[in-house]
């Protein structure tokens, strides 16, 4: 018999409420020989008021013994920001060196939204996920005085920006259209913006099967409402990427819907998969959360196992249901839990 040894990190908010269905779906595609070993660890906002850690050193050596983590979300409004979210979520994609931030989209028929009908909406976002803005390199002088100055300081290494860049162009060349577009700020982030741009040129040259072009991430925005199947592949830096793949989202029939995977391709740690929302504490504890954003990084979690017909069940599970749920009225989590659930093992 196989075995997957999964570590579930249910975290804040609705975390724990999307996860609850996300585990449900994943146990109930899963092969009857392959045996599910799930460990739960308690982190995140309750945690952090019961003891004070976000994430010790002990349960991060744990964490890496697993073949991948699920996690709901993280953040609560009783903790100030940034406190779980830099000590615990990006501790994790730092440490386990998560380079692809992986954020596909893909508009599925039935869906609402603005964008709702708009032939082929199908791209992938390939997010840098260790390095930008995002390092916490930066300071504050003179705090909270009128003379304050604060920095946060992106970096970019070479080393950085070209390994995701490779990752992009193979996954370019994997799809169809072959299309990969670097997206950046090369206008006014001179700096990183010529690392970057130097460095799709350069690799671009191992990949000549595969179309480039490049946008400004301001220009990015215009195109992903206007002419979103203009996508295919889109690579670009980690703050930007942040931003784009919420609006992504928006436009694939929203938030509640958007997968991810944190990828260490290596396979030197293991990859980390979550919904691309957050703890919405605004919905926490109402049961109305969508769960589908979580099943769906439940997919991409079993593809990168390497259980793709399973993946492409729960996928196909969700594109059905949406169909289905065309116009009807609002679900509770557990709902479209149950009506996924249906649908995998029918
Ligand atoms: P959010 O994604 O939590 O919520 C934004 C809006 O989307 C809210 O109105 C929310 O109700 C709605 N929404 C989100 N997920 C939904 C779902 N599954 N079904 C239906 N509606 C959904 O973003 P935010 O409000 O900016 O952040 C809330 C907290 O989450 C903050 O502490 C933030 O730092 C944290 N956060 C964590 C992660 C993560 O763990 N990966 C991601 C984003 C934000
Ligand atoms: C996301 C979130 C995180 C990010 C935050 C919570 C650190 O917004 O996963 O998109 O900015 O990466
Ligand atoms: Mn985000």
């Amino acid at each position: 018999t196989r075995s997957m040894r999964l570590a579930v990190i249910p975290g804040d908010g609705i975390g724990p409420e999307v996860v609850a269905q996300g585990l449900r779906v994943l146990t109930a595609v899963l092969p009857s020989d392959v045996k599910l070993e799930t460990r739960e660890y308690d982190l995140g906002a309750r945690r952090w008021h019961a003891t004070g850690e976000t994430l010790p050193d002990a349960e991060l050596a744990s964490l890496k013994e697993h073949d991948a983590i699920l996690l709901g979300a993280v953040g609560d409004p009783s903790v100030p920001s940034g406190v779980l979210e830099r000590g615990l979520l990006l501790k994790l994609r730092f440490a386990f060196d998560h380079y692809v931030n992986l954020r596909p989209s893909r508009l599925f028929p039935g869906t609402a939204g603005p964008l709702a009908g708009t032939p082929r909406i199908d791209f992938v976002v390939v997010r840098e996920g260790t390095e930008g803005p995002y390092t916490g390199n930066g300071g504050s002088l003179r705090t909270g005085t009128p003379a304050e100055v604060a920095t946060e300081v992106s970096v970019n290494t070479a080393y950085g920006v070209e390994r995701v860049v490779r990752d992009a162009y193979a996954r370019a060349q994997a799809r169809p259209r072959k299309r990969l577009t670097l997206v950046h700020k090369d206008n006014v982030l001179v700096h990183a913006g010529r690392l970057w741009k130097d460095t799709f040129d350069r690799v671009g040259r191992e990949f000549p099967a595969v179309t480039t072009d490049y946008l400004h991430v301001d220009a990015a925005t215009i195109f992903m409402v206007t002419r979103p199947e203009r996508f295919d592949v889109i690579v670009t830096d980690n703050l930007f990427g942040d931003i784009l793949t919420d609006l992504a989202a928006a436009v694939t029939g929203g938030i509640g819907l958007a997968a991810s995977g944190n990828i260490n391709p290596d396979g030197s740690f293991p990859s980390m998969f979550e919904p691309v929302h957050g703890s919405a504490p605004d919905i926490a504890g109402t049961g109305t959360a969508d769960p589908t954003a979580t099943v769906l990084s439940v997919a991409l979690l079993l593809r990168h196992l390497g259980y793709e017909a399973e993946a492409v069940r729960v996928e196909t599970a969700v594109a059905e249901d949406l169909a289905a749920r065309d116009g009807a009225a609002p679900r509770t989590t557990e709902e479209t839990g149950a009506a996924l659930v249906a649908r995998v093992t029918a």
